[in-house]
C-alpha cells in the first residue's frame, strides 16, 4: 500500500485496472474503439491473468487447472473464481474466456467505479471519464519512477516496447491482450522493428500467451458467428400501428412500449413513402446507448442537413468521439446549475415582469404562454438579450427545420417559403443583437453568460467553433426556451387537472415566498419536494423528447438482432417508462416513485433527457427554470384550464407538446406583483 499526494490510500493496480487504463483514450473520454465482444474477451483474459499471478489457477495453451478456491477479496475476481471451482469438468481458459464474457460488463462497471473511488478516474456526466491530474500525478510510487496510473502502466510498457527492458508478467499480459484487440498500433508509434518486439514479448510469458490465444480465438469465432445467429427484425405490421390509442393521442412513449412489449427490443417500421425505420426500445437497450452507444452509433449524419440550415458544421449535438468531449467539456461550466443560481434574482425578476403582464379573465394558449414565460429569462440570461418580440418566429422556424430536415415530415421545399426566409433572416438578427452587446466593454464587471463562454472558445480557437457556427449557438437559448416551454405546459396541465396536486404546489410556493424571494437553499431544499417529485412524475409520462435518432457507423447485434452499418435508428429511450416492470402501475400519476425506497427513476429507466455521451447538457437548469416559473405562477395567480375534462391530446411532431388548443385561463390575482 502507498498513500497519493492527496492523502488517498491506494494499493497496487490489478490487470484489469491496468487494461482499462491503457485502454482509456483521454482525448475521447472512453476507451479506445475495441468492438464490444473483443473488450469483453480480453477483460476476462485480465481476470485470469489476474488469478493466475494471484496462483489461484494455472494455464497453458490446452488447460485451466484451479489451484486454490480461497476468495481473493476483490469484488470483481471472486465471482470467476466461484465460476471456476463450481465446474466439475476440466475446462480450457477459450472455454471460460467465452463463458464468462457476458460478465465483462459488469466487471468493467466496477473497475471504473473503483478508479473514480481511488481518485484515479473522475467520472464526467454523460458516461465519460478522464484522469484526475492533481490528485494522483505524484502518488503512483513505483520504484524510482512516480508518474499518473496510466502513464505509469504505459511507460513501463513503452519502456519494454522501445528500450528492451524486461516487462513484469503483468505488463506482457496487458501487451498480449491489447495486441490482440488489435489497439496497440492505437496507443504506441509502432515501427517494423517495435512490432517484432511486441512479438517477442508476447512469447516471454506461457500464461499470457495462453490468456492471450484463448481471447483471440473467442474474437475471432465470433466474426464468423455473428451473422449466423442474428434473427431477423421483426416488422410492425401498419394496421397494428394504426389501430393503436396511443398512436392516436399522440403518446409516443406509451407507444412504444406497446410495441416492445409485442415485438421485442429491436422492431421496424415501414412507413408509406418514408424509409424504413428501425426502432430500439426497452431496459437493455437503454443500458446499451447509454454505455456503448458511442462505439456504434453517431450523431453527425442526421443533423446534417439540419446544420446547413443554420449555415454551421460541427455543432455540439452533431459531434462524435474526441471533438464531441472536448467540446462538451469546455462548455459544460456555462450550462452549470450552479451559474443559474448565482443569478436567481435575475430568474425571480424577468419570470415577474413577464406575470406583470397576465390580466385576469384573459385565456392564452397554454404553451405559447409558457414558452413567453420561459424565454422572458432564459435570453437575458444566457445572452444576455430581450427576445421576446421574435420569440415566436424563432420557435416556428426551428419547429419547421426539424420536421423538413430531421423528421423529414415535409418537404424540404416548405423551409423556403416567403414566411420562412423571413425567419430565418431573424436568426442573422438575434446573432447581431448578441455580438453588440458582448463587447468587452458592455460585459466588464458582469457575470459570464453562455454567450461569453462560447465568444471565448471561439476567440481561443476558431478552427473549433468558427464564425459559421455562431448563428446556431447563440440563438440556440431561444430554441431551449421552445422546449423548456411545452414541458412547462404539460407540467402545469397536470397540475390543474389534479386539484389535489395543485394545493400542495400552491402550498410550497406560498410558504417559499412568504417573506420574500427565496434564497438558493431554500428554492432547492426541502419545501420544494412535492413540486420537485411532481414536475419528474410530469416528465416520466409527458417526455417532450421521446427518442434520439442515430446512424449506425460500425455493425453490431443488439439484442440478437444485426443493426448494419448506415442504417438509421431510432432509440425510444422513454419507452421505458411506460414498462410495468420498471415503473409498477405506469399510466398512475405517482409521485411517490422517487422517494427511497422505490427510487424507480434510478440507473437508465428514467430518461427524459436522453441517455449517454449526448444527454442533455441543461437538465439541472432547466429544472430550476421550470420550477421557478411554475411556483411563481400559483403564487401571484390562480389558473385554470379552459375544458378541464377534454381529454390531453398530444402534437408529437417534431418534438411532443400539448395539443395548441389547451388554453390557460387567469381567474384571480392572489397578490400583487412587486416591482
Ligand atoms: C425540458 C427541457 C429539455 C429537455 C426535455 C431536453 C432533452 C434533451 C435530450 C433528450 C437531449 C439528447 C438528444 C440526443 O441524444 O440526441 C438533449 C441534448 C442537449 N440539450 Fe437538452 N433538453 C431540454 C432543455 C435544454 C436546455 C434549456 C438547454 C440549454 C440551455 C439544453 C441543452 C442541451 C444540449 C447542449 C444538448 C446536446 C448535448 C450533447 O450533444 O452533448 N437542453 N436535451
Amino acid at each position: 500500500m502507498s498513500r497519493a499526494a492527496s492523502g488517498t490510500t491506494i494499493r497496487s493496480l490489478s490487470l484489469i485496472d491496468g487494461l482499462v487504463l491503457t485502454l482509456l483514450n483521454e482525448e475521447s473520454g472512453y476507451f479506445r474503439q475495441v468492438p464490444g465482444w473483443n473488450l469483453h474477451c480480453a477483460v476476462m483474459g485480465a481476470a485470469l491473468g489476474e488469478l493466475s499471478l494471484r496462483s489461484r489457477i494455472d494455464t497453458d495453451m490446452d488447460s485451466l487447472i484451479l489451484l486454490d478456491p480461497t476468495p481473493t477479496g476483490d469484488p470483481a475476481l471472486d465471482p470467476v473464481l466461484d465460476k471456476i471451482a463450481a465446474e466439475s469438468v476440466q475446462r480450457n481458459a477459450q472455454f471460460w474466456i467465452e463463458r464468462l464474457a457476458p460478465d465483462a460488463e459488469s466487471i468493467i462497471d466496477m473497475t471504473l467505479d473503483r478508479l473514480v473511488g481511488l481518485k484515479i478516474l473522475q467520472h464526467h456526466e454523460g458516461e465519460f471519464w478522464s484522469l484526475v491530474g492533481s490528485a494522483w500525478r505524484s502518488g503512483m510510487q513505483t520504484g524510482s519512477d512516480v508518474g499518473t496510473a496510466v502513464e505509469h502502466v504505459k511507460t513501463r510498457i513503452s519502456r519494454a516496447i522501445f528500450d528492451n527492458e524486461i516487462p513484469d508478467p503483468r505488463d506482457i499480459i496487458i501487451v498480449c491482450l491489447i495486441d490482440t484487440c488489435d489497439v496497440l498500433r492505437f496507443i504506441f508509434d509502432l515501427d517494423e522493428e517495435s512490432e517484432q518486439r511486441v512479438k517477442d514479448i508476447c512469447r516471454m510469458d506461457l500464461i499470457g500467451r495462453a490468456i492471450a490465444d484463448a481471447v483471440g480465438q473467442n474474437i475471432a469465432g465470433q466474426l464468423l458467428r455473428q451473422s449466423a445467429l442474428s434473427r431477423p427484425i421483426p416488422v410492425v405490421p401498419l394496421r397494428k400501428l394504426v389501430r393503436s390509442k396511443h398512436l392516436r393521442s399522440g403518446n409516443v412513449p406509451a407507444l412504444f412500449a406497446e410495441l416492445q412489449q409485442e415485438f421485442g427490443p429491436v422492431f421496424e417500421i415501414r412507413p408509406p413513402f418514408m424509409d424504413n425505420m428501425i426502432f430500439l426500445a426497452g431496459p437493455d437497450i437503454n443500458h446499451w446507448v447509454h454505455r456503448n452507444g458511442r462505439m456504434y452509433l453517431r450523431a453527425r449524419d442526421y443533423l446534417e442537413d439540419f446544420e446547413k440550415v443554420y449555415g454551421g458544421v460541427g455543432l455540439l449535438p452533431a459531434l462524435d468521439g474526441a471533438d464531441h468531449f472536448r467540446y462538451r467539456k469546455s462548455i459544460q461550466p456555462a450550462y452549470s446549475r450552479t451559474r443559474l443560481l448565482d443569478q436567481m434574482g435575475d430568474l425571480f425578476s424577468y419570470t415577474r415582469s413577464e406575470l406583470a403582464k397576465w390580466k385576469v379573465g384573459e385565456s392564452r394558449p397554454l404553451t405559447t404562454a409558457c414558452r413567453t414565460l420561459v424565454n422572458a429569462a432564459m435570453s437575458p440570461i444566457t445572452v444576455g438579450i430581450e427576445s421576446q418580440d421574435v420569440r415566436g418566429d424563432m420557435h416556428k422556424f426551428k419547429e419547421r427545420a426539424l420536421k423538413t430536415h430531421v423528421g423529414r415530415t415535409l418537404p424540404k421545399f416548405m423551409l423556403k417559403t416567403p414566411g420562412m426566409r423571413r425567419r430565418a433572416r431573424l436568426v442573422d438578427e438575434i446573432t447581431e443583437r448578441v455580438l453588440n452587446v458582448h463587447t468587452r466593454a458592455q460585459r466588464a464587471g458582469l457575470p459570464a453568460d453562455l454567450a461569453d463562454d462560447l465568444l471565448t472558445m471561439h476567440t481561443n480557437d476558431r478552427q473549433f467553433l468558427p464564425e459559421s457556427n455562431l448563428r446556431f449557438v447563440l440563438s440556440a437559448p431561444l430554441i431551449a426556451s421552445m422546449y423548456v416551454g411545452d414541458q412547462l405546459a404539460f407540467i402545469v396541465y397536470a397540475m390543474l387537472t389534479q386539484p389535489d396536486f395543485y394545493d400542495k404546489i400552491r402550498g410550497e410556493a406560498d410558504a417559499l415566498f412568504a417573506d420574500g424571494d427565496p434564497d438558493r437553499e431554500a428554492i432547492t431544499g426541502s419545501g420544494t419536494d412535492v413540486t420537485r417529485r411532481f414536475i419528474m412524475e410530469c416528465m416520466r409520462l409527458y417526455p417532450i423528447v421521446p427518442m434520439s435518432v442515430r446512424n449506425v457507423m460500425n455493425a453490431c447485434e443488439v439484442e440478437g438482432c444485426e443493426l448494419s452499418e448506415g442504417r438509421r435508428v431510432f432509440i425510444a429511450q422513454t419507452a421505458t417508462h411506460y414498462m410495468a416492470d420498471l415503473f409498477p402501475d405506469p399510466l398512475t400519476f405517482d409521485i411517490d416513485r422517487y422517494e427511497a425506497p422505490r427510487n424507480e427513476h434510478v440507473g437508465t429507466r428514467y430518461a427524459p433527457y436522453g441517455l449517454g455521451t449526448h444527454s442533455c447538457l441543461g437538465a439541472r437548469l432547466t429544472e430550476m427554470y421550470m420550477m421557478t416559473n411554475l411556483l411563481m405562477m400559483v403564487h401571484y395567480f390562480r389558473i385554470d384550464i379552459a375544458s378541464r375534462k377534454a381529454k390531453l391530446k398530444i402534437d408529437p411532431f417534431p418534438s411532443m407538446s400539448p395539443s395548441k388548443k389547451l388554453k390557460l385561463v387567469v381567474s384571480e390575482k392572489r397578490r400583487e406583483l412587486p416591482a
